[in-house]
């Protein structure tokens, strides 16, 4: 498939029309493949790709109940320029209340564990139930994101959760997820505009200053090599294999 993307540089039209043949291919490949979108910018695309390259591709997010109201927002949006509405999982709302009774709405910043706990409980469960029974899911991770992703492959096995993993735009930069968006006119979530190159929950993000790296605003408390949440296991686990 050929598409009209004029504003683009060479090498990032390049990467559009592989990225279009990747998830083709990976549709083809497994018919039931779902991508877990976080309605931010690489999302966004991903998003793009799919719809305009008509894949029967599932795209679902996972409304964390800590989300910012405009992330959410961009479920609304998504529905207004594709006609089609994702899904979005909530987390097991008991967990949620026990959870939360037992160590308060802001446990997150007392401790790692009890941040993990809470990450697990909104995220990673919820992720864990949609890809049962599922044989591959697809992600917007990118190497430049963090030292937790710097080696991530495009193709994984996926052990944690037992299925495949593809990663398309695991060889992007930043500054081309961006030339897509605008060269496509992609619908983005605001906040990327107010200090938020990288956005999860609202509790657990702050703005960046000028010259701090993209992720610093997330779980800012925590330190760098601890920067997951439990979606993305693997990425910590090569990690420390090879850390040793
Ligand atoms: S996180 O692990 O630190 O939270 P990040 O925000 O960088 O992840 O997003 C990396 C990828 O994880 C996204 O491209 C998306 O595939 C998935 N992801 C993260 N948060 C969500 C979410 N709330 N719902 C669905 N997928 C998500
Ligand atoms: Fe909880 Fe923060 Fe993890 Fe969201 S990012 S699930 S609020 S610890």
């Amino acid at each position: 498939m050929t598409t009209a993307t004029p504003l683009l540089d060479q090498e990032t039209r390049h990467k559009w029309q592989t990225l279009l043949d990747t998830l083709a291919d990976i549709s083809a490949r497994h018919p039931d493949a779902v991508f877990a979108s976080s309605l931010a910018a690489e999302d966004m695309v991903l998003t793009h790709a799919i719809f305009e390259a008509r894949l029967p591709i599932e795209i679902f997010t996972l409304d964390t109940g800590r989300l910012h109201p405009e992330t959410l927002a961009m479920v609304d949006r998504i529905a207004q320029r594709y006609g089609v509405a994702l899904r979005v999982v909530h987390p097991d709302s008991r967990a949620v209340q026990e959870h939360v009774a037992q160590h308060g709405e802001f446990a997150f910043y007392d401790s790692i564990e009890l941040r993990k706990a809470c990450c697990g409980i909104r995220k990673v469960q919820p992720l864990r139930g949609v890809l049962a029974g599922h044989s591959a899911w697809l992600t917007g991770q990118h190497r430049d994101q963090s030292i937790t992703r710097s080696e991530l492959r495009e193709s994984e096995y996926d052990h944690a959760f037992g299925l495949h993993k593809y990663n398309p735009l695991a060889s992007w930069t930043d500054a081309q997820v961006w030339d897509v968006i605008r060269a496509h006119d992609i619908p983005y979530n605001p906040l990327h505009d107010q200090g938020y190159p990288s956005i999860g929950c609202d509790p657990c993000t702050r703005a960046v200053r000028p010259g701090e790296h993209p992720r610093a605003g997330r779980w800012w408390w925590e330190q760098a090599s601890s920067k997951e949440c439990g979606l993305h296991q693997g990425n910590i686990e090569s990690k420390v294999i090879k850390n040793g």
